[in-house]
């Protein structure tokens, strides 16, 4: 009997004729520190089993991006009263479009597309404080819950396993060395015409693993049941079979 009508008949799941892929939705949270290659692994996942893919870091960017264009610093906004904070995030519309041309999920800030724009380094360097302001992450982590009511989501970022999605069927905690990071974001920003120094990559990537992971709003961490995928060794078709094969596991398993 082939392994996929095995997959139906233990756990209850549809699979398509492809083999092995699962069509039953489920929730995919992957965590792990900035530049470990979450949004490509996420992206990848999303398309082979066509699901909806969210990037709730590119929600903190635009956030970051509004902050700037009101003219705003970050430690008025952490100093605002919550009145203020509050309606300043009134004004803040943030939904997801889907490219076209590339059929990947765009962030959209108040109508106008800013995928690009948020991606530049100035951004990079605030990102990590705004998204430390409670009153910008609740606000942020209740549209990301929203998401995910219909399941068939894979949303990457630093707390999705252990605030947004605490009952994801799959978790995972991706890691790479700092320097195969670094190169990696280097590589990237080049690419989008970013002129950057391998040295501000460096410290960018440093001082956002230390804000992220001593902020006292759910720090990043790893959840006690996420999988860790150390990738620094690993092309993006090794990092897609270690994660295809956990999901088979999982479907397995999660009927049991
Ligand atoms: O994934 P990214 O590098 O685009 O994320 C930008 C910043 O947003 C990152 O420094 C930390 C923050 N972030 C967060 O606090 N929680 C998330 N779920 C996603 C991102």
């Amino acid at each position: 009997m082939p392994e996929t009508i095995h997959l139906v008949r233990r756990a209850g799941f549809t699979i398509n004729d492809t083999p092995g892929v699962i069509t039953s939705p489920i929730v995919i949270a992957i965590d792990g520190f900035s530049s470990c290659g979450k949004s490509t692994l996420a992206k990848a996942l999303a398309k082979k089993l066509n699901y909806r893919y969210i990037d709730s870091g590119a929600m903190y960017r635009a956030v970051t991006l509004f902050m700037l264009e009101e003219n705003t610093k970050v430690d008025q906004l952490a100093e605002w009263p919550e009145k203020d904070l509050e309606q300043f995030l009134d004004k803040i519309h943030i939904t997801f479009e889907i490219n076209p041309l590339t059929g990947l999920s765009e962030v959209v800030l108040n109508g106008r597309n800013v995928e690009k724009s948020i991606r530049d380094l100035r951004i990079s360097d605030l990102v990590s404080p705004v998204s430390a302001i409670p009153a910008i992450r609740h606000r942020m982590v209740d549209l990301q819950k929203s998401y995910g009511t219909q399941k068939g989501i894979v949303m990457d970022g630093r707390d999705i396993g252990t605030t947004v999605f605490p009952d994801a069927e799959l978790k995972l905690f991706m890691t790479a060395r700092k320097e195969v990071r670094a190169k990696r974001r280097f590589d990237e920003l080049n690419e989008k015409g970013f002129m950057v120094t391998v040295d501000e990559v460096m410290k960018n990537i440093a001082d956002r693993d230390h804000t992220d992971t001593h902020r006292k709003e759910s720090p990043l961490r790893q959840s006690e049941d996420a999988i860790v995928l150390d990738n620094s060794n690993m092309n993006q078709v090794e990092q897609l079979a270690f994660a295809m094969e956990l999901i088979r596991q999982r479907a397995t398993i999660t009927a049991e």
